[in-house]
């Protein structure tokens, strides 16, 4: 093939896999158009005037089910055009899986147990989502509504990543340390392949040169006459710090062999950064995650969400729809749109009695619950700050604590709040099915391997919460087989005058973004409908 020929080839299989927007970029990055500044699919928002201006008349009603994400957006943005929005809200707050548990809020999952949080003033968990990524609409719907937002730091080189098992299990290591290792050896083993020519038929003398150059940076490399050899470097860190004076620091010894490092396993934590959501840097709302949603509910104002409504039945109408409810007083009710948005998780939406057709029932039923859980752990000082100089950041684990996340706020405070395990699939499930104290016992067992005993004789409070087992949400997210089935395809269409929204109708599952990208998909569709009629 030649080079123009293959360059085509990959930009017609980017284009096909990732839409014509990861098309467009991935022109920019070979160097063919500029690259955009990646944001959600242009939107805008309906307007007053569309109404005014087309002579028609505004003021529809829409019925909207859930206060999640995509249900307070398709209600903020409907808002903004007069459109008469009513959601129906199971739970007695807003914002669904987005979630701050401070003290007093309580929960009772579906297996019936209880949990009230006795977090100290000032101390939160984000028991759902806990991360902003930079080119997400949510920073957007966060500038517009004034939520104040601060770094949350998503990869830092002063915490761990702790193995139990492989050759260097049992106790953790710092991801400088890890690092320095892992980049250090993978690049001698590269530069002394390209220099013994194994990769002349890849490289022009001049190439080789010049990777060998980099490789002896990026590793940390001896040079020719060592044979590229990589030593260890202060890159790892110190066991006795640089200072004043004669004191010249003394660097981390007991550089693990080649051999080790490649089983440890080490590395496989370090592409988790490069992810395109998951890179620094990122950000979460001063105070807790919940200021998105509880702005959002504001400006949308509270006469327009039941909170305590838990839906029955919708309907379909020759000329609209009706959603039948019970009230927070156990009354049963109906609400009555021109339009609803559904926006409920499928498995919830699954089992609500409709004249749909069953195969929007099968197509609901298709996605697959995520189990994902987290468990908040308060200290009475914040040892990892004073005694592991650990500010923030997240340490990745063999176990099924899966991860451990250091808060991103109160530096220096009194107290502080881990999550102590942030796990899913197999490991969300088993911890799911404990009672929260045996949770507790597990999470702290688990954590006292890489922290010592303070990680429990600190402990002052805890809450943990098995998203699959809460009710009216059932999952931290969906998994489909198929986003390109007929399934995903019917549900991102309207039934009727039902409009089905929620990040489970996107490509960006299990992130506030694709909740809202979705609403703004519903939004757009109703109103286009609104202004032809
Ligand atoms: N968006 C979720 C996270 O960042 C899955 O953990």
């Amino acid at each position: 093939m030649t080079a123009d020929a293959s360059r085509r080839s990959f930009l017609t299989s980017v284009g096909a896999a990732g839409g014509a927007g990861l098309l467009y970029s991935a022109m920019g990055a070979l160097g063919l158009a500029p690259v955009p500044d990646a944001r959600a699919e242009a939107f805008r928002p309906p307007r007053r005037s569309d109404f005014t201006l087309t002579g028609r008349a505004g003021g529809r009603r829409v019925v909207i089910l859930g206060a999640g994400m995509a249900g307070l957006a398709a209600a903020y943005e409907l808002g903004k055009a007069g459109y008469d929005c009513r959601i129906l809200e199971a739970k007695d707050r807003p914002g669904g899986r987005n979630w701050t548990v401070r003290s007093g809020t309580t929960l009772t999952d579906l297996d019936g147990r209880t949990q009230t949080a006795r977090f100290s003033d000032g101390q939160y968990m984000n028991a759902g989502p806990g991360r902003l990524p930079q080119s997400h609409v949510t920073l957007e719907y966060c500038r517009e509504l004034g939520v104040p937002l601060e770094v949350f730091t998503n990869t830092n080189a002063n915490a761990y990543i702790h193995h139990d098992d492989g050759p260097l299990g049992g106790k953790p290591v710092r991801w400088r340390t890890a690092k320095a290792d892992v980049y250090g050896y993978v690049s001698e083993l590269l530069a002394k392949a390209t220099d013994r020519g194994a990769l002349d038929k890849e490289l022009t003398a001049g190439d080789r040169e010049r990777l060998i150059e980099f490789l002896r940076d990026f590793g940390d490399l001896k040079g020719k006459a060592d044979g590229y050899a990589y030593a260890g470097s202060d890159r790892r860190g110190y066991s006795v710090e640089p200072g004043a004076g004669a004191e010249a620091g003394t660097v981390l010894d007991g550089v693990p062999s080649l051999s080790d490092v490649v089983a440890s396993g080490l590395g496989q934590h370090f592409s988790f950064e490069f992810g395109y959501d998951q890179a620094m840097l990122m950000f979460q709302p001063v105070g807790g995650m919940d200021a998105i949603p509880r702005a959002l509910a504001k400006a949308i104002g509270r006469e327009r969400i039941s909170y305590g409504a838990r839906v029955t039945e919708v309907t379909d109408l020759a000329d609209g729809a009706e959603v039948a409810y019970t009230d927070a007083a156990g009354r049963s009710r109906v609400a009555r749109g021109d339009f609803v948005v559904a926006a409920l998780p499928p498995m919830v939406l699954a089992r609500i009695k409709h004249n749909l057709g069953a195969d929007i029932t099968a197509a609901l039923k298709y996605p697959a619950a995520a189990p994902v859980g987290k468990i908040g752990l308060e200290y009475r000082s914040r040892w990892w700050e004073t005694d592991e100089h650990i500010y923030g950041g997240i340490t990745p684990t063999d176990n099924d604590l899966a991860t451990i996340w250091y808060p991103s706020y109160g530096y220096h405070g009194r107290r502080g709040t881990l999550i102590g395990y942030y796990n899913f699939g197999a490991d969300a499930v088993s911890y799911g099915k404990l009672p929260h104290r045996e949770r507790l016992e597990r999470a702290l067992r688990r954590g006292e391997r890489i922290h010592g005993a303070k990680y429990r004789a600190e402990l002052a409070e805890s809450f943990s919460v098995a998203w699959h087992r809460t009710p009216h949400i059932e999952g931290g997210w969906v998994g489909w087989e198929s986003q390109t089935g007929p399934e995903y395809r019917l549900l991102n269409r309207p039934a009727g005058h039902v409009h089905f929204a929620g990040d489970w109708l996107s490509h960006v599952i299990a992130w506030q973004h694709g909740a809202i990208c979705s609403a703004r998909q519903a939004v757009t569709a109703i109103h286009e409908r609104a202004l032809a009629a």
